[in-house]
């Protein structure tokens, strides 16, 4: 650590005290856990370094927070402590190895490992089997008498559950467990604190702080707390308990909730699997936890390990990689999505957060960037939960430089330089260039999609090497690509060029409803493609169609009919359904047995052998399926007909001539697609024409 290691440590403690007061006296904290941490760990590190500067009221020392003299001061029989963090594997291990030098040569046994809640530790105490007062942690040794707020939380026994032939209650039993506010609780508490006007609470532990610190207890019942059991602290009576194990499932035989994700774990490796679990795991539940809490099982050894001024021995925290970081905002810029829509983002000097490592981070909208405050050179906060986005939460106000302004939002398009627009009332700006290159890009992309043309081999790589070549200006330039061309660029070959030729081709025969998903028109999604495809049954009557007509389609209305009647008059799309008719795509809906093709053949079977001249094997399959029939791979006699090709299989040729099924040809067989009747097929074009082993 350069510079001088003892302003370093005052200044450290200065920051960590404020920090720490708005955390646990204010509940509103300015910076997130992770980071806090981050300076204990630092300022830890010091003192170790340099013991002449330690401090007996380091905060690296102190437990919580001094308590509110609003609440009648409780003092804890049994000190409540905190817990010693491990960040990595490797800190885990370092944990387990000095429990186990501590225990010497006896074996440190099983590991009780369960959820680290992210609320606050309470303390509730039972007298006679009743609930008798309740108080928080507070600095660890006094705590606030919070009794009549616990006594609201549902699921919290207020008379202890004695099961029959479990004896008399304890005399005396005080319960430790994580008061927290279940995320859907938190969520309806802050639409309410919206609604009312009132200020909305940063996350869900400081809203359950806040919660319980209320006067009026009505206030803490409208939040809806909760509350999970994991640990006892004076007792007085009960069953002799060898186990912490053992101590969850009593707790649970009296009525406490206790947390159906504890665990008994013989291994490190288990307990790594478990974190590992946990972390994959942590948005499925309905509380925040931040890691996991490893405990040495058997009580007497907890006994014997002991704690020290801070912290047990017997357990320690394993913490899962932060989801809210803080880092400097270094630029904001704006990138241009694939319908023009113009998102500020923030540059970020790189942090870990999330389980990875971030540089940028989204900020929505304008709206958003003014009412989170932030401005290049701004400390700020940032988030990446799961597989969401990182977004940026806020800036840190106590840690703007001087000389910052407010950021602006720019007027062109950073892709083509044409104005940006944001309507009146709506959040969102735009590039208003409909040629602009992200947009062509992006409506391509949407129309070879798998929901929509479903263009197996053209990527997003693709389109934007043919869009930048000039090779390709909108969804219908698919349909006249120069595979030779294609074939000759860099990075294809004749295969690759094939494939991508065939996907295409293929995506010709896709039905009505596809294609109009295809399209992005504004307000029609798969369902209302679907909707608008077999209301109408053709392009043509969609195009013909008056707004009224659209506006009578089921679910549709005014508001939609008019965005399709308005995108069906612009003359760009005109043209462009134009080129893509010209380009021979299906205009028309899939009939109700789900082919556009007319059902010729339903129920019926036709088997296909040897070459054909206008088919390959799968597209006459295709053209019979499409018609309601199957095509097997072998003849019976429920064959309707034989499709011979050149160098037709001989066992199935023979087997059509013994169960008396028609051997046909190809011109044959297309009729047969057409009308389905096979009498009517030419029968000078039957079986006695195709040069099989049987004639
Ligand atoms: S056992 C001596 N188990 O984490 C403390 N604590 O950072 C033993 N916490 O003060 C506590 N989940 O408020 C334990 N499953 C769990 C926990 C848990 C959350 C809290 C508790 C503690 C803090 C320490």
């Amino acid at each position: 650590m350069a510079g001088d290691p003892q302003a370093r440590i005052q200044e450290l403690r200065a920051e960590i005290d404020r920090h720490a007061r708005r955390y646990f006296e204010l509940d509103d904290p300015e910076i997130p856990d992770a980071d806090y941490d981050r300076l204990l760990a630092e300022l830890a590190a010091l003192e170790k370094a340099h013991p002449d500067l330690a401090s007996a009221d380091s905060p690296t020392r102190r437990i919580g927070g001094q308590p509110n003299p609003v609440f009648s001061p409780v003092a804890h029989v049994v000190p409540m402590m905190s817990l010693h963090n491990a960040f990595d594997r490797n800190e885990l291990r370092a944990w387990a190895e000095r429990v186990q030098r501590r225990l010497g040569d006896r074996e440190a046994g099983a590991y009780a490992v369960e959820p680290k809640f992210d609320g606050l530790a309470i303390s509730v105490l039972y007298r006679d089997g009743q609930m008798a007062r309740a108080a928080t942690r507070g600095d660890g040794r006094t705590g606030e008498d919070v009794t009549g707020n616990v006594a609201t939380i549902a699921g919290l026994p207020r008379r202890l559950a004695l099961r029959p032939g479990s004896g008399p209650p304890p005399d005396m039993l005080e319960v430790r467990g994580e008061v927290y506010l279940a995320l859907s609780a938190f969520e309806a508490l802050n639409q309410r604190q919206r609604d009312r006007d009132e200020k909305s609470y940063v996350n869900p532990r400081n809203a359950a702080a806040g919660s319980l610190r209320q006067k009026d207890p009505s206030i803490t019942a409208e939040r809806g707390l909760s509350i999970w059991c994991y640990q006892l602290g004076a007792i007085d009576g009960g069953p002799r308990l060898a186990s912490h194990t053992e101590t969850l499932e009593w707790l649970d035989s009296l009525g406490f909730p206790v947390n159906e994700h504890a665990a008994r774990l013989e291994s490190l490796d288990a307990v790594e699997g478990y974190v590992a679990d946990l972390e994959a795991r942590r948005h499925d539940l309905d509380y925040e936890v931040d890691g996991a809490v490893v405990k040495i099982d058997d009580l007497a050894l907890q006994a014997e390990l002991g704690a020290d001024a801070k912290a047990p021995r017997w357990a320690v925290a394993y913490k899962l990689p932060p989801e809210e970081r803080t880092t400097t905002l270094r630029d904001i810029e704006v990138s241009i999505g694939p319908s023009g829509q113009a998102t500020p983002f923030a540059r970020l000097d790189p942090v870990f957060v999330g389980g990875v490592t971030v540089t940028t981070a989204t900020l929505h909208n304008e709206d958003q960037v003014a009412a989170k405050d932030v401005r290049p050179g701004d400390t700020v906060i940032v988030r990446r939960a799961g597989d969401v986005i990182p977004e940026v939460v806020r800036s840190v106000p106590s840690a703007r430089p001087e000389g910052t302004v407010p950021w602006e939002f720019p007027r062109h398009c950073p892709v083509c330089g044409q104005p940006l627009r944001r309507d009146e009332g709506a959040a969102a700006t735009f590039c208003a260039n409909f040629g602009c290159p992200r947009q062509v890009r992006g409506r391509i992309e949407h129309f070879a999609g798998r929901m929509a043309m479903d263009i197996e081999f053209l990527g997003e790589k693709n389109i934007d090497r043919f869009v930048t070549n000039g090779m390709l200006a909108d969804a219908a330039g698919l349909y006249r690509l120069d595979f030779n061309r294609i074939a000759a660029m860099k990075g294809f070959g004749a295969v690759s060029a094939e494939n991508l030729r065939a996907s295409i081709e293929a995506s010709r025969r896709r039905p009505l409803h596809r294609l109009l998903f295809g399209l992005r028109i504004p307000e029609i999604g798969q369902a209302n493609a679907r909707l608008l495809a077999s209301s109408f049954e053709t392009m043509d009557a969609i195009l013909a169609a008056a707004e009224d007509d659209l506006a009578a389609v089921e679910g549709f209305g005014p508001v939609i009919a008019a965005s399709v009647r308005a995108w069906f008059d612009d003359p760009r799309a005109r043209d462009l359904i134009d080129r893509l008719r010209e380009a021979g795509l299906q205009m028309k809906a899939e009939t109700a047995a789900g082919s556009a093709a007319p059902q010729t053949l339903t129920g019926r079977a036709v088997v296909v052998t040897g070459t054909l001249e206008g088919f390959s094997r799968d597209q006459a399959r295709a053209a019979i399926v499409a018609r309601g029939g199957k095509s097997p791979g072998g003849v019976s006699s429920r064959t309707l007909a034989l499709v011979a090709g050149a160098e037709p299989g001989a066992s199935k040729v023979n087997k059509a001539a013994e169960a008396g099924v028609p051997v046909i040809d190809e011109a044959t067989f297309v009729r047969l697609l057409e009308t389905g009747d096979l009498d009517a097929a030419d029968p000078g074009a039957g079986g006695a024409e195709i040069s099989g082993p049987e004639s």
